[in-house]
């Protein structure tokens, strides 16, 4: 068992107990502990804690679904608005009535044909979960993810877990503990340390409280994968007017500090000193910074890291390639298009 101890705030016993409504307040630094055991970490949950774990998509920041004040801490810990609802976590398909008030038929073809999978379904919530957890909805999302580590996790927390991506908000998603670990390192109670994940963009969001299964979020799991268990399934194009069924669209999302521009695969770039490229081609400028990547899946697993490796080096401008809007390559092309847009 790997457990450092990476920051230890000097508390004493007398003033612990009647400091902790403060501490969450105002985050003082707590430890951090890290682990590899999927025990050691689901420990820290029954007893109320917030511990990272890693999944196929990117690293997740759980809590007990039916904690509200673990799921509280949440919230203050990723500096997430609370308006933000999170995605539910389950170890096996049982949990998912602990979580729904109905499975709807389209809902229940997915999980036939998908689950465990990078793919969250939105579904009307059970009466018991609170509503912290959906940020009021009477909806939420739902997602048995394709991770030994993290279904091991799950099932030893022996409830379904919250979970949003274990980033602080606006910042790119980890896909490697070490990330987590630089965004929360004193904010949260424990990194499970799992490998890098493997796909590295979080999962497609379906609404599937309608007879027409709408993606609010484009994934791993492809539109057209979707539309082959249910044809009508469809692209949700976020209105003009009126508030996104995603109240995550809302916000800033997937952005390094760097600036971040898209090019095509022909575009000339002036002076690329303190500036990088990622991208499938190899370009014909140096660059300081470079990622040439074998296929679309190895840019989406790429991305977010090359992101963070970027700000690390202050590199200014980070250029990046477009690709063909099928398969993947949607998802790829949503995240790299909110990362562009100020
Ligand atoms: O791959 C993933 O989904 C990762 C891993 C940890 O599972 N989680 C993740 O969570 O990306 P988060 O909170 O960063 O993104 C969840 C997205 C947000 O855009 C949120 O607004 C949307 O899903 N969402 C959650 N519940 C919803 C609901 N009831 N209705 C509509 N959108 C919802
Ligand atoms: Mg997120």
């Amino acid at each position: 068992m790997d457990n450092l101890e990476i920051y230890n705030y000097p508390l004493s016993t007398f003033h612990y107990p009647f400091f902790l409504t403060l501490r969450e307040t105002f985050l003082l630094r707590m430890k951090t502990i890290l682990t590899t055991s999927s025990a050691e970490a689901a420990v820290l949950i029954r007893r109320g804690g917030i511990v990272a774990f890693p999944t196929e998509t990117v690293y997740g920041l759980g809590a007990n679904v039916f904690d509200e004040r673990a799921i509280a801490k949440v919230f203050t810990a990723k500096q997430r608005p609370n308006d933000n609802p999170l995605i539910a976590h389950v170890g096996n398909l049982e949990q998912i009535k602990l979580l729904v008030s109905e499975i709807t038929p389209n809902a229940q073809r997915f999980i036939e044909a998908f689950f465990p999978a990078p793919l969250t379904l939105i579904l009307p919530k059970a009466e018991e979960v609170p509503l912290v957890a959906t940020a009021n909805l009477q909806t939420i999302g739902v997602r048995m993810p394709k991770n030994d580590l993290a279904l091991d996790f799950l099932r030893a927390c022996e409830t379904p877990i919250v979970a949003p991506s274990a980033n602080l908000s606006g910042k790119p998603s980890p896909t490697i503990w070490q990330a987590v670990y630089e965004d929360l390192n004193g904010r949260i109670d424990c990194i499970l340390q799992g490998a890098t994940t493997e796909i590295g963009l979080e999962s497609t969001v379906v609404d599937c409280t309608s007879i027409v299964p709408l993606v609010l979020r484009a994934g791993a799991i492809t539109l057209e994968q979707l539309q082959t268990i249910e044809p009508k399934t469809r692209i949700y194009k976020v209105p003009k007017s009126e508030h996104p069924k995603s109240p995550g669209l809302r916000h800033r999302h997937y952005s390094p500090k760097a600036e971040v521009m898209l090019i095509n695969p022909k575009s000339k770039i002036q002076n690329p000193k303190s500036k990088a490229f990622i991208g499938l081609n190899k370009p014909n400028e140096k660059f300081e910074s470079v990622k040439i990547c074998a296929s679309v899946e190895e840019y989406a697993h790429e991305l977010f890291n090359f992101f963070r490796e970027c700000d690390r080096k202050n590199i200014k401008t980070i250029f990046c390639e477009t690709v063909e809007e099928t398969g993947i390559g949607l998802a790829l092309m949503d995240r790299l298009k909110r990362a562009s847009d100020d």
